[in-house]
């Protein structure tokens, strides 16, 4: 009787804490129990951070968003896709000459879409542009878009690796798509302190262990062309002190660009002048 106690009470232990922390290198959460409480509890608290502090706490993130939306590079008749935009904070920074109309965002969370709606208005986006959706299962045909923009959202989507592939299959050729996201470069290992707070900050807001080499796949059509940090970038209290945390990458196609040189989800390290 003991030794089944144990035994049960070891089994409870591994499937909520450490099977969890494995089951991340799969990306295939969303189909066990723990998947939809994590996705149940996220969706909750997107839903009232979109109401109350989302703006404000992120407010400094705004010039990562500058870096981020210069890299896409958007030329004037450009379609643009933003996926998982939040309350549309990546609006404030859009280049003036660009076509609006051509700009499409949508997000999981409906409190989300309502306050990006509201900030279309202020920036001259048509509201019926900016819509309730999934990353994983895009409503759009085939290479209907120029450029894809995923601002700090591919992190807290599910399984990121189906998103990304639907992103492949959206963009038009010789597209290009940017990532911002808090992410862990190759061949480096979340800490065991991180791995724990993983736990926590999955059921709030996202998967802070995520790696974009692992999350491609192996089958991947992109390459990875520029991978940069925003360490010092950022502004704020509380901006400043994650952002060394983030990264800004650059993906394409490999067959569209094969002349630019794959970089990798790993930073380039400047050689010292002095
Ligand atoms: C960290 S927030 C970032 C919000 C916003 N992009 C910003 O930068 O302020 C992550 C966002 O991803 C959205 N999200 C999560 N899963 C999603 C999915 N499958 N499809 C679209 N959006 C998703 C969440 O609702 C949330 O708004």
């Amino acid at each position: 009787m003991k030794v089944r106690l144990s035994q049960s009470f070891f089994f409870l232990v591994f499937t909520t804490l450490v099977a969890p922390l494995q089951a991340t290198d799969t990306f295939k959460e969303e189909q066990t129990m723990f998947g939809r409480a994590v996705r149940a509890s996220q969706n909750f608290c997107y839903q009232v951070m979109a109401k109350t502090f989302w703006d404000p706490l992120m407010s400094g993130f705004k010039p990562g968003r500058g870096i981020a939306i210069n890299e896409l590079d958007i030329k004037p008749n450009d379609r643009v896709l933003f996926v998982g935009e939040g309350t549309g904070l990546d609006f404030e920074v859009l280049p003036e000459n660009i076509n609006k109309k051509n700009l499409q965002a949508f997000d999981f969370s409906p409190e989300m879409v309502k306050q990006a709606k509201l900030k279309a208005r202020q920036f001259d986006i048509p509201e019926e542009n900016i819509f309730i959706g999934d990353a994983q299962h895009l409503p759009f045909k085939d290479e209907k878009f120029d450029k894809i923009y995923f601002p700090l959202s591919l992190a807290s989507i599910p399984n990121p690796t189906l998103a990304l592939q639907e992103t492949e299959r959206v963009l038009e050729k010789k597209g290009r798509v940017v990532i911002m996201e808090k992410l862990i470069d190759d061949g480096h290992q979340p800490s065991y302190l991180r791995q724990l707070l993983n736990f926590f900050t999955k059921f709030i807001f996202a998967d802070i262990n995520r790696n974009l080499t692992q999350m491609l796949g192996e089958g991947s059509s992109f390459k990875i062309i520029n991978y940069q940090s925003l360490e010092g970038k950022l502004s704020g209290f509380f901006a400043r002190r994650i952002g060394a945390s983030y990264r800004i990458a650059t993906l394409v196609r490999i067959n569209d660009y094969p002349e630019i040189e794959a970089q990798g989800a790993k930073l380039i390290q400047k050689a010292k002048t002095d």
